[in-house]
């Protein structure tokens, strides 16, 4: 046996403000799949990552939701988690960016740069939000576009016209916090001298451990000439101060990778067989591989091995990087329901099915990749119900009949036995090249092969017949070890399917090692359904439930609910105003709807009729009861909706950003159900 290697794996750290979405699920799940395929081949494969917990958008997003940002990355920690678990991501370990090993290496990065003469200083002039009284990043700053003049455009380019542009041509700009016109001011800043590295990052790029659209791209970027790197910002700012610099912070991106390590350092300090400087030494013999999405490579690529070598460590062995996911052919959209939370997909359907499905489709390539939800539920029923476990199904009462459970010894087909194992080699290769689709398409001929073969022997006919038992018991057994085959090339992408096949062949966790075996007089238990079928529906019921996530979902990260100036609509005639038919209502009822997350229904007494509402405010109404007897607005004339739920006729007033900042109007007292607003 040659030595285990030694593997340190990551993704891409998640930023602590949001949900993971199916797209961020579209890395992990790739991740983890390789983690698993190495561990399979008795590698030490150690996966690690973390929570990206700083910069502006999360403290900005903590004020509003009115918590500390702790409190928030702690929230969104545990939630992170449980997602990831869900879809049995195997994390070693999932911490922080917001933890003290964290800011120990930060820090030591940091002084070591320095010392070297490798951070610069200087003065730069940026916007600055007079009201608010911070400094305001791109994305804080709205105006109108200078190249097309659509309004409310952000600070670096415009969604209308494609255009790229400083925030400083913006027309009319105004902080996207506070509403406040921002003013020039200069401040001090400390950027990192990225270009001496040209010749070491020339070097890495041409070494062949980045895929070549990769290295195309940073061929591009070295040859356009590389800047030094802003890596500070000032306070307000949720991150770690720059030592010797009060008030001063590093830029979240500097930070977030180091993230890694300090994953990996805390990890070490709960096993004690797993040395942090034999993994980050300058000369490690380990492996390093960073899996990550194509919107962030200029970071891995560029700043990051940049950084280590300057403080003296080791540089990734490789950077993995996929595509971005589609749904439907389209990219993600809230209004079409195919902004899918990973949360809610897991509501309706299981985690599994949707890494058999990212397997099947991804490459080495770092192409986009459609998640067709047509496509998803066929493939998952043919391959998975219809050929892999139809193997185990159709044979194993054989065997339990006839042979109280044991397979026999004898092979039947040992070209085909043969084939199994010379495909395994092939599929190992395609596991470790990351070509998971090549992987899935030749098990998946496997099990067509051994299906046909199956068909082909027909042991439900044999065993009609007299003095055929010992065939029928050879063919049987040998199918078992055939779907167990199968069972192990597929285990690093189903592996709760591969427990419950281990149970049922009565066997210990499979390695890849197994499949030069065959089970031979060993008794298995009775077959009971190792997985059923996608119902169609479940994919709808999804799909609306997207859509029911979205419609109370706050604004993106804005900045606070109460200073938020939202900007003033267009002005409107008296008679439009007068088309609204505002009224008074009476909650007679109020009770949450069943299966629905965010609404609430609502029975109202508007004088002379009674109204049946769906309105999304459950967030801010846990306990709808306390609602009944209370006096609200109401917009009687809104066309009813045909909501999955029911129906929904007109809408009640609300205010609010959101979550559970959502105020419903109420008229002083003495206004009675039924009275018109004018
Ligand atoms: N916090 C940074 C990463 C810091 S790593 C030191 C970040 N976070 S993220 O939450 O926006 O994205 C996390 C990962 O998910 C990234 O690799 C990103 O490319 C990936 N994806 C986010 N949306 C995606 C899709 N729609 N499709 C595929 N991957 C996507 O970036
Ligand atoms: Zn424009």
């Amino acid at each position: 046996m040659p030595e285990p290697r030694k593997i340190l794996v990551t993704s891409a750290l998640p930023y602590a403000n949001g949900s993971i979405h199916l797209g961020h699920m579209l890395e992990y799940i790739q991740t983890d799949i390789w983690v698993r395929f190495q561990r399979l081949r008795g590698h030490l494969a150690t996966y690690v990552c973390a929570d990206d917990a700083h910069g502006s958008a999360i403290m900005l997003r903590a004020e509003k939701q009115g918590i500390s940002p702790e409190q928030l990355i702690e929230q969104v920690r545990v939630e992170h988690m449980a997602d990831f678990k869900d879809f049995a991501v195997d994390f070693d370990n999932y911490y922080s960016t917001h933890s003290e090993e964290n800011r120990e290496l930060s820090e030591t990065i940091y002084l070591k740069l320095r010392d070297k003469g490798l951070i610069a200083n200087r003065s730069i002039t940026q916007y600055f939000d007079p009201e608010k009284g911070m400094f305001l990043a791109d994305r804080f700053i709205k105006g109108s576009c200078p190249k097309c003049g659509a309004e409310d455009q952000y600070g670096d380019n415009c969604e209308k016209c494609g255009a790229t542009y400083s925030p400083t041509e913006l027309i009319n700009p105004r902080s996207a916090i506070s509403g406040a016109v921002p003013i020039l001011k200069e401040s001090q800043h400390f950027f990192f001298k990225l270009p001496e590295f040209e010749s070491m990052l020339k070097a890495w790029t041409r070494s062949g451990s980045l895929q070549e659209a990769v290295a195309n791209k940073l061929t591009e970027w070295l040859d356009s000439g590389l800047q030094e790197w802003d890596i500070s910002r000032d306070a307000p700012y949720f991150g770690f101060e720059i030592p010797d610099q009060p008030g001063k912070y590093f830029y979240v991106w500097l930070d977030a990778p180091i993230g890694y390590m300090a994953s990996f350092k805390n990890l070490c300090q709960k096993r004690p067989e797993l040395d942090f400087n034999e993994y980050w030494k300058a000369d490690s013999k380990t492996e390093l591989y960073h899996f990550i999405g194509k919107d962030i490579v200029n970071f891995h690529a560029l700043f990051w091995p940049a950084m280590l070598q300057g403080a003296g460590f080791r540089k990734p062995t490789a950077l993995n990087v996929h595509g971005y996911l589609t749904v439907n052919g389209q990219k993600m959209s809230k209004s079409r329901g195919t902004f899918i939370r990973a949360r809610t997909w897991l509501e309706h359907l299981d985690g599994e099915y949707l890494r058999y499905y990212y397997a099947s489709k991804l490459g080495r390539g770092v192409d986009d990749l459609d998640l067709n939800l047509d496509d998803f539920v066929q493939k998952v029923n043919s391959d998975l119900v219809g050929k892999l476990v139809n193997i185990a199904s159709r044979c194993a009462g054989f065997i339990q009949k006839g042979n109280a459970g044991v397979l026999v010894s004898d092979n039947p087909a040992p070209e085909l036995w043969q084939a199994f194992q010379n495909a395994a080699v092939d599929i190992a290769k395609n596991y470790e090249q990351r070509d998971f689709s090549r992987a899935i398409r030749e098990i998946v001929a496997l099990a067509d092969q051994a299906n046909a073969w199956i068909a082909e022997q027909a042991p439900w006919a044999l065993s009609k017949q007299a003095g055929k038992e010992g065939q029928v018991q050879a063919i049987c057994s040998l199918s078992i070890n055939l779907f167990r085959q199968l069972i192990i090339l597929l285990k690093p992408v189903l592996p709760a399917l591969a427990r419950r096949s281990e149970a049922f062949l009565n066997v210990e966790p499979l390695t890849w090692a197994d499949l030069s075996t065959r089970l031979t007089e060993h008794r298995i238990n009775p077959f009971s359904a190792l997985l059923t079928r996608i119902d169609p529906e479940k994919i709808t019921n999804m799909m609306e439930a997207s859509k029911q996530d979205l419609t109370v979902e706050a604004p993106p990260a804005q900045g606070n609910g109460e200073l938020i100036k939202e900007p003033l609509a267009a002005e409107i005639s008296m008679d439009t105003f007068a088309a609204l038919d505002l009224r008074i209502a009476l909650i007679e009822k109020c009770e949450a709807v069943a299966g629905a997350d965010k609404l609430l229904r609502l029975t109202l007494d508007i004088g002379d009729a009674k109204r049946s509402v769906l309105s999304g405010i459950k967030s801010a109404y846990p306990n709808p009861a306390e609602l009944e007897g209370r006096l609200t607005l109401y917009l009687a004339n809104l066309a009813p909706r045909k909501m999955k739920f029911g129906l929904s006729e007109g809408m009640v007033l609300a205010a609010g950003p959101g979550g559970e900042q959502i105020h419903l109007l109420s008229p002083d007292q003495g206004a009675r159900p039924g009275q018109r607003v004018r």
